[in-house]
């Protein structure tokens, strides 16, 4: 009998999930009608849809502005599992997610244009804006005025000025980067292949050089020595005693931000992995065969060497993009910030008053990921709703005061006056918007063969682990943070992929 209900129990709450998920996909596909954007409201303008604008737009009541958002990019990227992206442990869609889709499902509709923002003139409120893509039609460059502009633009990828590095080597940071790298690989394990290849050209090609041993750097080592030890050396025999990754490190460690601990655990797991770690090197010049790079021996003297290479991956962290530049050299106050828009507590760019900066282009002390993006757009939501409920209020408030004088008795007078004392209350609970404040949840990381290291915030501190476990939690966190349900899906369903068939080695 107990067994018997257990059955029905089990039986009605799986039907129960199976009709919440149909119910979430049928609204997903049907989405509501939604009011056209109000004119008469503030014109709210945003650039970018990375981690810091998309934060910003998931909470944001579009019924108060009438918003308008521009990038060159129409999908938000999930970048932690970009890496994942180059040896198609994880297929580059699952990891996107189309503004489109997104913004459908706000309250009031906000309009977006598929297009660079080149230009923000501070003085006039107007961004100018390029189409870069494809495709043009008569139009494909114009200009959107702005009452209130929140610049998430992100961050380029640095280069410092080291010749033949944007001609030669390949980037980490956006869906094309992963697809030319993924390319790369398996044009390079073909070439070497190919027949009478000589023994030295052999190994140049199956050298997989990475420059920068920050996070994109570590995890796309450890992402392309899985890639050899689980795929391509069972497919291409001939390559196995050959293909090699380097990670070279201008600083005397690998991840730099990690504590000790896991800095020494990422080091011995890649030697463990035959991934060859060269610190104390740094990068001078790039030409289409080899890099020349600057080592310092244990006796501290200095060494150029050229370092032969098939693919290279150039991972050294963020620069400005030309468009910050160039509004920073508009604005006095911005004159000695080197890195990016400097921002106060309430993320307000110093020096203006209606321009805010969100993730890698704002300085606001923190470092550019992608944790400190989101809590910041989050806070600009709460900021930009609190600031459009106060303007509510303070016409209310005129309103009744107006009311108040043209009241014909005490008595009304008196209800009027209680009613502006409660509204004034209102307004100061509503105004009691303290400062942004980052709260830190930890830093992870992937380091290859099911392992990964995490330095977690815990009530009475911190807390270090490194291994399998930690790739189990990597895992988990990162599925539970990636944007939405179909996401999750189609990630879970590339590691079940992954893991049954094997990753894809052609070359396309
Ligand atoms: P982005 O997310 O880069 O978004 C910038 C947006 O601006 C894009 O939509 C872009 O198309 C648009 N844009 C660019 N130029 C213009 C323009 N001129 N006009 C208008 N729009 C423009 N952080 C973590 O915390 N955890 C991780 O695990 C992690 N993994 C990472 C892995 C990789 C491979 C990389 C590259 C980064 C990783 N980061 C991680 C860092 C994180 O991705 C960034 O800090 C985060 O993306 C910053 O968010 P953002 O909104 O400032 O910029
Ligand atoms: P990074 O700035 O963290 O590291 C770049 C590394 O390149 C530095 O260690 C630097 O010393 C080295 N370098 C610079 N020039 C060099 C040269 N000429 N030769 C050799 N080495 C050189 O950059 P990264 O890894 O691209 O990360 C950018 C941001 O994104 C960081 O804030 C990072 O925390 C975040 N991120 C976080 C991840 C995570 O939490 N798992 C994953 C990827 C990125």
């Amino acid at each position: 009998f107990i067994l018997k209900w257990l059955w029905r129990g089990t039986f009605l709450t799986a039907l129960g999930g199976i009709a919440y998920l149909g119910h979430g996909i049928y609204i997903m596909r049907h989405p509501d009608d939604q009011p056209d954007p109000d004119p008469s409201k503030k014109t709210l303008v945003i650039l970018g849809t990375g981690w810091g604008a998309v934060s910003l737009l998931k909470k944001l009541d579009t019924e108060n502005y009438n918003v308008i958002v521009v990038s060159p990019r129409n999908y938000f990227l999930f970048t932690p599992l970009l890496p994942s992206c180059t040896t198609g442990t994880i297929e580059h869609r699952s990891i996107m997610e189309p503004i489109r889709n997104f913004l459908r499902h706000k309250k009031a509709a906000v309009k977006f244009y598929e297009a660079e923002a080149t230009k923000i003139d501070y003085e006039k409120k107007v961004v100018y804006i390029n189409d870069e893509s494809e495709i043009k039609g008569e139009i494909s460059s114009t200009e959107v005025p702005f009452d209130m502009l929140v610049v998430g633009v992100g961050a380029e990828n640095a280069t410092f000025g080291i010749p033949g590095v944007r001609e030669h080597g390949l980037f980490l940071k956006e869906v094309g980067d992963a697809q030319a790298i993924r390319k790369r690989i398996m044009d390079c394990c073909e070439t070497a292949t190919f027949k009478d290849q000589k023994p030295d050209e052999i190994k140049r090609l199956l050298h997989m050089v990475v420059v920068g041993g920050g996070p994109t750097g570590v995890e796309f080592a450890g992402e392309l020595q899985d890639f050899f030890n689980s795929d391509l050396k069972k497919w291409i025999p001939d390559i196995k005693d050959n293909f090699h990754v380097t990670l070279v490190e201008a600083l005397p460690n690998v991840l730099p931000m990690f504590s000790k601990q896991l800095i020494d655990y990422t080091e011995k797991t890649f030697k463990e992995e035959t991934i060859t770690i060269r610190t104390k090197t740094m990068v001078k010049n790039v030409t289409d065969k080899y890099i020349e790079a600057e080592s310092t021996g244990p006796d501290g003297k200095k060494q150029l060497e050229r370092i032969p290479y098939g693919l290279l991956v150039w991972a050294t962290g963020n620069a400005l993009r030309p468009v910050v530049k160039d509004l920073m050299s508009q604005i006095p106050a911005q004159k000695d910030s080197r890195r990016g828009l400097a921002v106060n507590e309430y993320l307000v760019v110093k020096g203006t008053e209606n321009i805010w900066a969100v993730g890698d282009c704002a300085v606001a002390n923190y470092a550019p990921t992608a944790q400190v993006a989101s809590q910041e757009g989050n806070f600009l939501a709460r900021l930009f709703n609190q600031m459009a409920k106060t303007e509510e209020i303070d016409q209310e408030l005129k309103k009744l005061s107006e009311a108040q004088e043209k009241a014909p008795n005490k008595e009304s007078r008196d209800k009027v006056f209680n009613e502006i004392k409660e509204l004034q209350k209102r307004l100061r609970r509503v105004k009691r918007m303290g400062p942004f404040e980052y709260s830190h949840q930890g830093s992870l990381a992937y380091i290859g063969s099911e392992k990964a290291v995490a330095d977690i915030s815990w009530l009475t501190g911190n807390f270090a682990t490194g291994g399998t476990l930690t790739y189990f939690f990597w895992r988990s966190a990162y599925l539970s943070m990636c944007f939405s349900t179909r996401n999750r899906i189609l990630v879970v369903m590339d590691w079940i992929k992954a893991k049954m068939f094997g990753r894809d080695v052609s070359r396309e």
